[in-house]
């Protein structure tokens, strides 16, 4: 009897810790949101084919951003599989639907990945809420605000194509990574994403990375296809950020669920995203006047208001 009431004053003592540890960490969340006046850089990534690494490197440029001393949340805007928690090995406790359908604090959606980076499960959830009611919508926004100063960049994986779903997250974003093979589908996949984005958000900023290529001549001739067209058609201006060679141990850290930044940093695909992510640190533009969380939420918001 004196064993179940000293276990009992344990639990207890336990989930008091357990309860005072969670407030602290939504009262750190909150007092970064109040005290930093600073929004985050958002930058959308996504391709006009699919399967040409959009979740490998959104994960492993978070990892490396991390490691350059930012602040990194990815959101995975995929509204298919749960692809970025399953590459990162996490299984976070609650999504963005649940914190759409209950009364969660925002910490409890923000999961803790490897190297110091956030995650925040947003697929279904982001759809969910933009079907909300203006004034509930409003409500969660005001929440999910406090991420513009909680972090210094937030990266949402997409998912691919030009569906209503993929686009309408391209187009909120004010920075948007495109990410293209060498294959000539997935070139003219990439293109005809640009041309949506160049006719409905003129002032995004594209970025292209090759990936999976051969060598860094290809990986030129991919860029000047795109880029050929976008000036000539468009009269768009996009950024070479560069490329990735084909490398097996992007898979392999697929299959052991630890991101190859992590589990080879020598190979040549780290090696790749540590060039890329040094040229996204180098470009300062949009850090004076960053869209942030706020206006992406509000602009998917619109936009599927406007399509229903
Ligand atoms: N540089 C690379 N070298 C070798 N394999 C790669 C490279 N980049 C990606 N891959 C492989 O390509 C496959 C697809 O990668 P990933 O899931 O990141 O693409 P995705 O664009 O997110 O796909 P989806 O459109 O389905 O979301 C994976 O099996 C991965 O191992
Ligand atoms: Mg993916």
């Amino acid at each position: 009897m004196v064993e179940t009431v000293t276990a009992f004053d344990q639990a207890d003592r336990l989930r008091k810790i357990v309860s005072g540890l969670r407030e602290k960490s939504d009262s750190i969340i909150d007092q970064a949101a109040k005290k930093i006046n600073k929004k985050a850089r958002l930058i959308a990534v996504t391709s006009g084919k699919g399967g040409v690494g959009k979740t490998s490197l959104t994960v492993n440029m978070a990892i490396q951003l991390s490691r350059s001393g930012y602040r990194v949340i990815v959101i995975d805007g995929d509204l298919g599989l749960a692809n970025v928690e399953v590459m990162m090995g996490i299984v976070p406790k609650y999504s963005m639907y649940e914190f759409i359908n209950s009364n969660l604090h925002l910490s409890d959606i923000i999961a803790d990945g490897p190297s110091g980076i956030k995650f925040i499960s947003g697929g279904t959830g982001i759809v969910e809420m933009a079907r909300l009611e203006k004034k509930k919508f409003d409500k969660i926004l005001f929440t999910m605000s406090a991420l513009d100063n909680y972090a210094d960049f937030i990266l949402v994986d997409t998912g691919a194509g030009i569906s209503n779903s993929v686009t309408s997250f391209v187009l909120a974003a004010n920075e948007v990574i495109l990410i293209t093979n060498a294959e000539p589908t997935s070139i003219t996949d990439a293109y005809a994403i640009l041309k949506i984005i160049s006719l409905h958000n003129e002032d995004c900023k594209v970025r292209v990375i090759a990936n999976m290529v051969d060598n860094s001549k290809e990986a030129e001739d991919i860029f000047t296809r795109i880029n050929t067209a976008a000036k000539r058609f468009l009269k768009k201006d996009i950024i070479n950020l560069g490329y990735l060679p084909r490398d097996a141990a992007v898979s392999k850290a697929i299959k052991l669920q630890i991101p190859f930044a992590v589990s080879f940093p020598k190979s040549t695909a780290a090696k790749g995203i540590e060039e890329i992510v040094k040229r996204i640190i180098a470009d300062t533009e949009f850090r004076q006047d960053p869209e942030g969380v706020k206006r992406f939420l509000s602009k998917i918001y619109i936009s599927f208001s406007s399509s229903l």
